[in-house]
């Protein structure tokens, strides 16, 4: 497969809003292919499927953290935040992906991670250095204990991970680590910190970056008063006041507002996408045209697989992007979470964290409460549907496949931070779904590369690897593809209307503008459509019915 010169219609470059409904496919770099043989997925493996990404029709590529790293979350603690790891690539590798990636009509989006770096960056080994009191340890949170000699921490405060918030360097002071010890908070009242990632944004901006998924965005600004409350109280106190001491403090939006005059600054302007746990009506200030421009909204990937859920989280998402003037966003998988195939295979989530779905899945086979075929039936329906919906759709590497989680990985190959620290809520961890790639039936990683994969891949994997989807018209990758080409040609303005009189507790029913239609049956039984040219379904009609669990496109 070569690259297609680009088919540009469908957007143009210059086009300061072609984020508003792109599809965005989410690559984890060290997971998605391989080529030197290292077993560990590299830039030149990336840029050597951009041809099957460009097949798949997706708009944008967000890769995940390629920085140098040590690898205590998955890259997510980056030790140089303008590099590229070499064990993946190089300065010149990343542009010639850029290059490949444009010629091809996808736009680039990368990871930035600006609540914390790894304790290996130049900037927390000077503080150490530095010594208390310095200006080099200003740039992060560091704090005396309590006790006699001050061998208590600060607080019992709890890191993401597991484990204590607070660890303790050789002159004895404390500094914070939100999720783990290996990843410092930097401290965003100091100016070094806010100059230096807009340097970095620059510096990528410069490079042909089209925009940037801002990890954990709400995290940044802190405010720690000299007395520190207890774990137990300081979540006692209201999250959405804006005011909060660890989160969503509404000094945040001024570092954004600088942000985004730097990336107005790019023609077209560069895109930002905020990764927030908030309130819905908090995420609007993420996403205002002053601020980053857009806002992760997981709300769908937190619903069952439920039609009157999946009508409100629509409904709310919808309204809230009016009132911000930006466009949602949907989300059914991420590296954060266990698959949605998977998901929609347990019983019903009934308040449990979606993270924990992978406790369910033992031995890597099919294990009691766990009905696989459904959960793929359902996620087909789901995807669907989420495609059909105004505003844009992440989609994380692999889903396209199909792909369940991988639940059986040995403790001595589990990569995830998460999984050592018995982090609450996230049982198995996040490796499942950053098993790498199979590409091919056969071979030492399914062709994922020459060597045994950095994370091992379960046997059943040959037969949902891409060479085995291709050759089978009822794939999910058959599905994907049609689906995204069909969605190229049928979006129109970000409207929907409900189609009331054939919804109901089961069914979901909705328009988009030009007479698309989408139908999606969560329930059991088959249900009738209307009369209208049936365009793609997600399972085949049974007599001329939409089965249970699946969705049509319909041209009305
Ligand atoms: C975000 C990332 C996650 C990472 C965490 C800490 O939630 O998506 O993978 O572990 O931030 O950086």
């Amino acid at each position: 497969m070569s690259i297609v010169n680009a088919d540009l219609a469908h957007l143009s470059p210059k086009d300061p809003d072609w984020w508003r409904q792109s599809v965005v496919y989410q690559i984890y770099p060290r997971s998605f292919a391989d080529a030197n043989g290292d077993g560990l997925g590299d830039l030149r493996g990336i840029i050597s499927r951009v041809p099957y990404l460009q097949s798949l029709g997706i708009d944008a590529v967000w890769l995940s953290p390629f920085y140098p790293s040590p690898l205590a979350d998955g890259g997510y603690d980056v030790a140089d935040y303008r590099d590229v790891d070499p064990r993946i690539g190089t300065l010149e590798e990343f542009d010639e992906l850029v290059a490949a990636l444009h010629l091809a009509g996808i736009r680039l989006v990368v990871d930035i991670v600006p609540n914390h770096s790894s304790d290996q960056h130049p900037w927390f080994q000077q503080a150490l250095a530095a010594g208390r009191g310095s200006a080099e340890r200003d740039r992060y949170i560091f704090r005396e204990g309590l006790g006699a000699d001050g061998e208590l921490p600060p607080s019992d405060w709890v890191a993401a991970f597991g484990g204590p918030r607070w660890t303790r360097v050789d002159d004895g002071q404390w500094y914070l680590g939100s999720f783990t010890k290996e990843q410092a908070d930097f401290n965003w009242n100091n100016p070094d910190v806010r100059e230096d990632f807009l340097t970095t944004l620059r510096f990528w901006a410069d490079r042909g970056v089209d925009g940037f998924r801002v990890d954990v965005a709400h995290f940044l600004v802190k405010d720690l008063p000299d007395e520190l409350p207890s774990w137990e109280e300081i979540w006692k106190l209201d999250l959405n006041s804006g005011t909060h001491p660890l989160q969503d403090r509404d000094e945040v939006h001024e570092v954004y507002r600088q942000w985004r005059q730097v990336l107005n600054e790019y023609d077209p302007p560069r895109s930002a996408v905020a990764e927030t746990f908030v309130t819905p009506d908090r995420r609007a200030k993420y996403a205002s045209p002053d601020g980053l421009g857009q806002a992760f909204n997981f709300d769908l990937l937190m619903a069952d697989f439920d039609a009157t859920q999946f009508r409100q989280v629509i409904s709310t998402n919808l309204d809230l992007v009016a009132s911000s003037g930006s466009s949602s966003t949907w989300v059914l998988s991420n590296h954060d979470v266990t698959r949605h195939p998977t998901r929609y295979g347990l019983p019903p989530l009934d308040g449990r964290d979606v993270k924990q779905g992978v406790e369910w899945i033992q031995a890597g086979a099919p294990a009691d409460g766990i009905d696989l075929d459904l959960g793929s039936r359902r996620a087909r329906a789901a995807t669907m549907l989420m495609l059909a919906l105004p505003g844009s759709a992440y989609l994380y590497q692999g889903e396209e496949l199909g792909l369940h989680e991988v639940g059986d990985i040995p403790a001595e190959h589990r990569q995830d931070p998460a999984f050592f620290r018995g982090g609450k809520n996230d049982g198995l961890g996040r490796d499942g779904s950053r098993v790498p790639l199979p590409w091919t039936t056969t071979g030492a990683s399914f062709g994922f590369g020459e060597a045994i994969a950095h994370i091992p891949q379960p046997t059943w994997f040959s037969g949902v690897s891409v060479e085995a989807e291709e050759a089978d018209p009822a794939s999910s990758l058959a599905l994907y593809r049609d689906a995204l080409r069909l969605r190229r040609e049928l979006h129109t303005e970000e409207k929907l209307e409900w189609l009331d009189d054939l919804s109901g507790d089961t069914v979901l029913a909705f328009a988009r503008p030009g007479g698309w239609v989408n139908v999606t049956n969560f329930g059991a039984e088959p249900v009738a459509l209307p009369d209208a040219e049936v365009l793609l379904t997600s399972s085949p009609l049974q007599d001329g019915l939409l089965s249970g669990a699946a969705t049509a496109w319909l041209r009305a």
